[in-house]
């Protein structure tokens, strides 16, 4: 590794979005880091996205030629538009069938945004894995510790739970093993990860959080999810992680680390199989956001929530 290459660590990146984002960051240049709580899962992955990467500088390879060349976070912006709120996609675990059309609001705005990591030019990526388990600690410090430059956190791993969390009938157990991966994981992580992040040129993170912690989507009657049945662990848990990523960026801002939630969208992945109705949307498309996201320009927003249509409403 060069002084000089970026480095992105993305936990939950053996499979789905994390791996797209993981592939993406490694696309534009970055070392990448899969942070995978199993190591022959993490190490596979690793193989998988080397190959693909090797693909694609020779031409042939399809899922890493067809990312977008560059960070493209035009669209991006610190505050809301409150026109364009109200009709972004996304599902994940609920359990019954939205109107799973992901088409993205209309609109682009002017954000004085782009790369914000240094790419090193011709440096040919590297792919490194670390075990890092979120809600076990001493993975998550020797983690930290086998690392000695850090640009970039993408704290993506995340569960759902079993699909029927109806409030009344979910034990505290069921909850309490969601929030430690979603929310409890993401704040042990970068806490960790800080020391590092405190001394690259252009810190960001990014929480991947999901249109299902919104509070304005549940309680707008005109928005498809207040429609979804009540759900007691993994939407609140998002809305948990959208308000953490508040905090640190509260207090991260004068560090000059960026810290954003991004919205995948509804995404065929594991985490959807099963899922009553049919998903379209590539785990490629939902890593867009958050690739966009990782590599704000120094004049990017902090403290924001997005998808692929903008600003989220809290
Ligand atoms: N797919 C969607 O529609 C959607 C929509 C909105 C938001 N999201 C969010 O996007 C993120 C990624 O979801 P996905 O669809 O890519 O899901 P996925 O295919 O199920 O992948 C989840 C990843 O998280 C890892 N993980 C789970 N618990 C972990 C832990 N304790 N420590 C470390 N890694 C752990 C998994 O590792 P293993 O392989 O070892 O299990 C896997 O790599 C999640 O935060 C999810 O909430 C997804």
């Amino acid at each position: 590794m060069t002084d000089t290459t970026a480095v992105a660590l993305v936990t939950g990146a053996n499979k789905g979005i994390g791996y797209a984002v993981a592939a993406g960051l490694a696309a534009r240049g970055m070392t990448v880091v899969l942070g995978c709580r199993d190591r022959d899962r993490g190490e596979q992955a690793a193989a998988r996205l080397r190959a693909e990467l090797s693909a694609a500088r020779m031409g042939v390879g399809p899922s890493i030629t067809s990312m977008p060349a560059e960070p493209d976070a035009a669209h991006l912006r610190a505050e809301p538009d409150a026109a364009r709120l109200g009709t972004g996609p996304d599902v994940a675990s609920l359990g019954t069938g939205p109107d799973a059309s992901l088409g993205t609001r209309p609109g682009a705005v002017n954000l004085p945004t782009g790369p914000g990591v240094a790419y090193a030019a011709g440096v040919e990526p590297e792919v490194r894995v670390v075990v890092l388990d979120v809600t076990d600690p001493a993975t998550i410090e020797a983690a930290a510790a086998s690392l000695d430059r850090l640009d970039v956190l993408v704290n993506n791993a995340g569960i759902s739970g079993p699909i029927d969390l109806t409030p009344s009938r979910t034990p505290a157990t069921t909850i309490r093993d969601v929030f430690e991966t979603n929310v409890i994981g993401v704040l042990m992580v970068t806490n960790a990860m800080l020391p590092l992040l405190r001394k690259a040129p252009a810190p960001r993170i990014v929480n991947v959080s999901s249109g299902v912690g919104s509070l304005h989507h549940h309680t707008d009657p005109a928005h498809y999810m207040s429609a979804l049945p009540a759900s007691a662990a993994y939407p609140p848990s998002k809305a948990a992680l959208n308000a953490l990523t508040v905090q640190y960026a509260k207090e991260l801002r004068e560090d000059g680390i960026l810290v954003n939630a991004a919205a995948p969208g509804a995404c065929a992945t594991d985490f959807t199989k099963g899922l009553p109705f049919p998903i379209t949307r590539t785990a490629e498309e939902g890593a867009g956001v958050i690739i966009q996201l990782a590599t704000l320009g120094p004049d990017g927003p902090t403290g924001g929530f997005f998808d692929d249509g903008g600003p989220v409403p809290w």
